[in-house]
């Protein structure tokens, strides 16, 4: 029952059951799509400047995003303390300092446990360390639990899988870390703070029962309630609360980074927290960067029905019916605007759409010409691996859905470009 229940959740998390052949991978079979307006009010009016975009239009898109398709993030505060249960300085053969933060959200008289993991590094050197003394931080949710991030014992198993009460054997201690290149991250003087995103929200169809969604006073938001990615998303801000009252951490230079549903969040958390400097979005596909209308690889009625916990009750209605929808996803990415996006994508990736991840970054452009700064400068894609780094950055790579070195690179190349540091400074 156990190993059943952990195959399941595998098979949840990796997207191998939600990968069917019905979808149109045949650029030809796109349909004529006409994109919402992103610079016309719903009344009418032409945003030219940016005190009318951050005055009407803003507020406007992040509700019509929130009612449609994430939920509504409820204004009340939950309790949190945080308890350092854990710490090695020499982590990582010395590079780094490890903590091992535990969360414990409480409301309504539940209480909720998330385990950070944090790298903090020990050394800077060359350039960064005349510039730094506090250091730039990646945050970002891990898929299967702090434990398979590193072969390092001492790491704990998130909270989460501790309630699921499965023996260590089946937990794979390692087997993810090929998505976190810790030593590398740390060797470039970025700290990293990361967590099991089912700590936050379990990642299945009951899921909230176990959820962060139990300890706000009941919802009345109707088909506008939040789910799971409004709760990652809100979880990836408790993350940057707890960074920014640490002494090592510079809160002016936070990147969040998510990969495929965590990408999503990613982009939803970073239309909502204006702390989060760069936004990283990393393959996040459909309800992510990539355009619903172009109705290629994964569509809505597919995603809303193999994750019914994902999104606002709302976005179903547009199941089969993408041109109907008020709004697209190039005005997500608009809402990150004036700060740095970065959206990737990856060629053996259809699913996601990385055609439709790239058009609705370069669509969202127009928001950033109104603060003076570089969007993506044409409707054609670069090739693979030619990077473009502007104010909104974009990248494919070759390869399937995944998060590699490569990815990371380009991730880091990028801040330091942003943060003004080193080499790649002069962005
Ligand atoms: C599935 C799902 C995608 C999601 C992906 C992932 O493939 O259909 O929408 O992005 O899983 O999170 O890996």
């Amino acid at each position: 029952m156990k190993r059943t229940l952990l195959l399941l959740l595998i098979m949840v998390t990796t997207g191998i059951y939600a990968q069917q052949p019905e979808a149109n991978y045949d650029e030809a079979r796109v349909p004529k799509y006409t994109l919402p307006e992103l610079l016309t009010c719903e009344d009418g009016t032409t945003v030219t400047t940016v005190r009318q975009w951050e005055r009407r239009r803003r507020p406007e898109l992040m509700r019509i995003m929130a009612d449609g398709e994430y939920g509504r993030t409820p204004k009340a505060k939950v309790k949190v303390r945080y308890e350092v249960v854990a710490e090695n300085r020499q982590a990582l053969n010395g590079k780094a300092t490890q903590q091992q933060v535990l969360f414990t959200f409480s409301g309504q008289g539940r209480e909720v446990k998330a385990l950070a993991l944090v790298y903090i590094p020990n050394h800077l050197s060359g350039p960064q360390q005349k510039q730094r003394s506090r250091v730039p931080v990646f945050i970002g949710y891990n898929f299967p639990g702090n434990h398979a991030i590193t072969d390092d014992p001492a790491v704990r198993f998130s909270p989460f899988f501790e309630r699921l009460n499965i023996d260590d054997a089946l937990l794979q201690r390692a087997r993810g870390m090929s998505r976190w290149p810790l030593s590398m991250i740390i060797e470039r003087g970025y700290a990293v703070v990361t967590m099991c995103y089912n700590d936050i929200f379990p990642d299945n169809a009951d899921g909230a029962r176990q959820s962060v969604l139990t300890l706000f006073p009941e919802n009345t938001d109707g088909d506008a309630r939040w789910q799971a990615l409004g709760a990652w998303a809100w979880g990836s801000s408790r993350i940057a609360d707890w960074v920014c009252r640490q002494r090592w951490a510079d809160a002016h230079k936070l990147a969040i980074i998510g990969h495929s549903r965590q990408g999503k969040a990613a982009l939803w958390a970073g239309a909502q927290d204006t702390r989060f400097e760069v936004v990283i979005s990393n393959e996040s596909g459909c309800g992510g960067a990539a355009l619903s209308k172009r109705e290629f690889g994964e569509r809505v009625g597919r995603i809303t029905s193999s994750f019914p916990h994902w999104f606002c009750p709302a976005f179903t209605r547009y199941s089969g019916r993408e041109q109907e929808l008020p709004f697209d996803q190039h005005q997500l990415l608009a809402l990150v605007a004036p700060r740095h996006l970065y959206v990737a994508s990856a060629e053996g990736d259809q699913w996601s759409d990385p055609r439709g991840e790239y058009l609705a970054a370069y669509y969202a452009s127009p928001v950033y010409a109104l603060y003076g700064l570089r969007g993506l400068p044409s409707p054609s894609m670069p090739a693979i691996h030619q990077p473009i780094h502007n104010d909104i950055a974009y990248h494919i790579r070759a390869g399937r859905h995944d998060v590699t070195d490569y990815d990371w690179l380009q991730y880091m190349d990028y801040c330091d470009s942003v943060f003004g540091y080193g080499r790649h400074a002069g962005h």
